[in-house]
């Protein structure tokens, strides 16, 4: 995209990822693309605007939703949660009041809405892309991508229909950090590269995913039955709802999340030497990850 470009619905899925990777500091970072920042006050046409929604207002889809403002012609219409807790907690990540619910079809359904933002616990990632493409939606959903190799292809099955964007988002290869990345390792600042070696811990006193549990939190304002859909069936349990990353049943461990983004590292060198994501070039990387104790005796 060269400066001076205009915003339009399709790179506006793109745009999101790269700011909400990005964060806070980006705003004021010589990273952020030139022509993101010249056009923060301009005005977007009614027809170029984005109307999307939230599905999943957690810990991520309230960094989305915060990112969001700074996207021009981004609008959010509505959110969703299964804990009513988060309804706020999204409104207040947005900085207004929007139509909140904890029954994601209901908005899908609403022809007004281009596109969603999807930042739920990772087995439900498959069902909820599936039926936002169903509705004609343009999707972004958060990493990893699925919960399993077979949800992986039905995602992508579910993509290949229809025109529009499917975008999984993950915080370093979307990031203009790898764009700048690219760019240093592309001029040749580096020299030839002949090995990539990437590690990252993940050691706390607490054990990583073990997130507090907020007092009140039960049955009656979380909708546990829906949690559970393309899951095993259990009685209430507001640990596995908080810490989902630590069961089998709905993340992935520590292979999927945190080693991957070791593997983010060594792509750095994939776009550098090819100018493309997709492309690979041959070096050998070393790529080691490390949790807690007390994250590893938490799974189950
Ligand atoms: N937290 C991060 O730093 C981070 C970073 C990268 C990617 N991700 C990914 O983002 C996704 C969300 O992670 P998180 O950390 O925000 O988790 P979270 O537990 O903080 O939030 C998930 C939210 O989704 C809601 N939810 C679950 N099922 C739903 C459904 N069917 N309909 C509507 N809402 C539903 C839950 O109530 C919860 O509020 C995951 O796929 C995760 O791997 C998170």
């Amino acid at each position: 995209m060269g400066v001076g470009r205009r915003v339009t619905r399709r790179n506006f899925l793109g745009l999101t990822a790269k700011a909400a990777a990005a964060g806070v500091a980006a705003r004021a970072t010589v990273l952020e693309p030139a022509w993101l920042r010249a056009q923060t006050s301009a005005p977007v046409a009614p027809s170029d605007r984005v109307r999307f929604i939230a599905i999943g207002t957690g810990t991520r889809g309230c960094d989305l939703l915060e990112a969001s403002q700074h996207i021009p012609g981004a609008e959010c219409v509505a959110i969703c949660d299964l804990y009513e807790a988060r309804h706020q907690a999204g409104q207040e990540a947005l900085g207004r009041s929007v139509p909140a619910t904890g029954h994601y079809q209901e908005l899908l359904d609403r022809k007004d809405v281009d596109a969603v933002l999807i930042a739920v616990p990772d087995h439900q990632h498959r069902r909820i892309v599936a039926d936002a493409r169903a509705a004609g939606k343009d999707v972004y959903c958060e990493k990893p991508m699925s919960h399993t190799v077979e949800d992986g292809f039905a995602m992508i099955a579910a993509a290949e229909k229809g025109n529009r964007i499917l975008q999984i988002g993950s915080q370093r290869v979307s990031s203009i950090l790898y764009l700048k990345a690219r760019e240093i390792v592309s001029a040749g600042k580096l020299g030839q590269l002949t090995l990539v070696d990437a590690s990252w811990g993940r050691n706390s006193a607490s054990g990583a995913w073990v997130y507090p549990i907020p007092p009140g939190a039960s049955e009656a304002n979380i909708d546990w039955k829906t949690f559970l859909e393309d899951a095993p069936t259990r009685p209430f349990d507001p640990v596995r709802f908080f810490r989902w990353r630590c069961f089998d049943d709905y993340g992935e461990g520590l292979a999927v999340p945190v080693h991957r983004d070791t593997f983010e590292v060594r792509s750095i060198c994939h776009v550098a030497a090819n100018c493309s994501v997709v492309a690979e070039v041959s070096i050998p990387a070393i790529c080691s990850s490390t949790c807690s104790p007390a994250c590893r005796s938490s799974r189950a």
